[in-house]
C-alpha cells in the first residue's frame, strides 16, 4: 500500500511532506525563484488560466511556496495552507476575508501591538466593529457575540503574558454564533498545539519566529478546510499580493525540518530557566506555560503538548527589568522571539510600546515585566547569564 503522507508522524511530515522533486532528484528542495512560466503553446496558457493545474505567476503561487505550503498543511493536519510575507499579511487577509462592512469581530484582549492595531484602527476604516474581552473568561466570549459577529480572535498563549484561551470551548460559541475562530498560534507552535483538532476554523503563524528559527526571513501563513480557504481567501491573496517571496519559502521549508527538534529542545530548557527565574528572591511572579502555577494550567493540560520557550515574569519596576536586561552577557536584548538565539525584552518600551497605558494595565501588564524567549544555547550557560542578570536587577 502506498504511503499516505497524512498519516505520518509530525517529524517524517516536516521532513518530506509536500517534496516534489524535479526530474533532477535533488535531495535538498529546488528553489524556484522564478516570477512567471512559459506554456508551451496559447492553449496551454488558456488551460492554466481557466483553472487547469501548473503555475502562472510568482503573485498566485509557486513551486517552491507549494512545498513549504504542503508541508505546514500536513503538520498542521489543515486541508490547506497559503503562504504570506509576514505573520502580519496572515493575520490581516486572516480578518478581513472573513469580514465585511457591518460585520463584527470578538477578540481577546491581549493581542500583539500590530494585530491590535489592525483591530481597533484598521477594521473600523472598514465598518467592522470589534469588542475585546478577556480571552481566559469563557462568559466573557459568549456575552460578546452579537447577531452581526462573524469572527472571533484569539492568541493563545498570548503575548506577552501567556493567558491561555480554552479554544475548543470559545469555538463551540463562535459556532453557535454562526461565526468562524482565527487562532494565531504563534507561541505554541504547531509542535505544542493543533486549534484546528480542537474546533478552530482558520489557524494564522507569523513563521518568522519559531518556523524559521535562526533570525532570517519574514514569513506568515494562514491554514484551514480548503473550502473555506478557497472561499475567504483566493481573491484577496491572488489580488492584493501577500505574496511570500520564492526564497524566503525555500529557507522556511527547511526550517520545518528542525522545528519540532528545536521547540521541544528550547522549551526544556525554558522549564528548567523558568523555575530559576521563579525561585529567585528578586521575581514577584514567573509565568510559564509548563509551570503548574499558570493561571490556566489546567487548560494547558487539556489542549498543549508542552509549555514552550516563552517566560514572562515581574521585577516590580522599570528600573529593575532594566538592570537585568542590561546585565545579559549571552541572552539579547531584541524583541523578536522563537529564536536559536536567547532573547529578552521590556514589553512596554518596545513590543507593546504602542498599547494605551489603560488598555496594558487591564492586561496586567506593568513596567516590571521581561518577556524572554529561550534559544538553543546550553542550559547552564543560560542559567549563570539569568541568575547573574537577576542578582543585578
Ligand atoms: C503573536 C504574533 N502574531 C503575529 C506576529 C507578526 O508576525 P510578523 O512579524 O512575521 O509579521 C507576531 C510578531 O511579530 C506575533 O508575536
Amino acid at each position: 500500500m502506498a504511503e499516505d503522507p497524512r498519516d505520518w508522524e509530525d517529524e517524517t511530515q516536516a521532513v518530506r511532506g509536500g517534496l516534489a522533486r524535479s526530474p533532477y532528484g535533488e535531495i535538498s528542495e529546488a528553489l524556484f525563484l522564478t516570477q512567471s512560466f512559459a506554456y508551451e503553446s496559447a492553449e496551454a496558457a488558456d488551460a492554466r488560466f481557466a483553472g487547469g493545474p501548473g503555475f502562472i505567476y510568482q503573485r498566485f503561487g509557486n513551486p517552491t511556496t507549494q512545498v513549504f505550503e504542503d508541508r505546514l498543511a500536513l503538520i498542521e493536519g489543515a486541508e490547506s495552507c497559503r503562504a504570506t510575507a509576514s505573520g502580519m499579511a496572515a493575520v490581516h487577509v486572516a480578518l478581513t476575508g472573513l469580514l465585511r462592512a457591518g460585520d463584527h469581530l470578538v477578540a481577546g484582549r491581549a493581542l500583539f501591538g500590530s494585530c491590535r492595531w489592525i483591530v481597533s484602527e484598521w477594521l473600523p476604516r472598514f465598518g467592522v466593529e470589534t469588542t475585546y474581552v478577556d480571552a481566559t473568561d469563557l462568559a466573557a466570549w459568549q456575552a460578546a457575540v452579537r447577531p452581526n459577529t462573524k469572527a472571533l480572535l484569539v492568541e493563545s498563549p498570548a503575548n506577552p503574558l501567556l493567558e491561555v484561551t480554552d479554544i475548543a470551548a470559545v469555538a463551540e460559541i463562535a459556532h453557535a454564533a454562526g461565526a468562524r475562530l482565527v487562532v494565531d498560534n504563534v507561541f505554541a507552535t504547531p509542535v505544542f498545539q493543533k486549534p484546528l483538532a480542537l474546533g478552530a476554523d482558520i489557524v494564522v503563524y507569523s513563521a518568522t519566529k519559531h518556523i524559521d528559527g535562526q533570525g532570517r526571513v519574514l514569513g506568515g501563513a494562514i491554514l484551514g478546510a480548503a473550502e473555506l480557504m478557497t472561499q475567504a481567501y483566493k481573491d484577496i491573496l491572488r489580488h492584493t499580493g501577500p505574496a511570500l517571496s520564492p526564497f524566503n519559502s525555500w529557507v522556511l521549508l527547511k526550517g520545518l525540518e528542525t522545528l519540532d527538534l528545536r521547540v521541544r529542545r528550547q522549551s526544556e530548557t525554558a522549564a528548567r530557566v523558568a523555575d530559576l527565574i521563579a525561585a529567585h528572591g528578586k521575581t514577584r511572579r514567573t509565568i510559564h506555560c509548563g509551570r503548574p502555577d499558570h493561571p490556566q494550567a489546567a487548560v494547558v493540560a487539556k489542549q498543549m503538548g508542552g509549555g514552550g520557550n516563552l517566560i514572562a515574569f515581574d521585577l516590580g519596576s522599570r528600573d529593575a527589568a532594566f538592570r537585568f536586561l542590561n546585565a545579559l552577557e549571552i541572552v539579547d536584548i531584541s524583541n523578536n522571539l522563537g529564536d536559536a538565539k536567547s532573547m529578552a525584552t521590556h514589553p512596554c518600551t518596545t513590543t507593546h510600546r504602542s498599547m494605551p497605558e489603560a488598555e496594558r494595565l487591564e492586561i496586567g501588564l506593568t513596567e516590571g515585566w521581561v518577556r524572554m524567549s529561550v534559544g538553543l544555547e546550553g542550559p547552564g550557560d543560560l542559567a549563570r547569564d539569568v541568575s547573574r542578570a537577576l542578582d543585578a536587577a
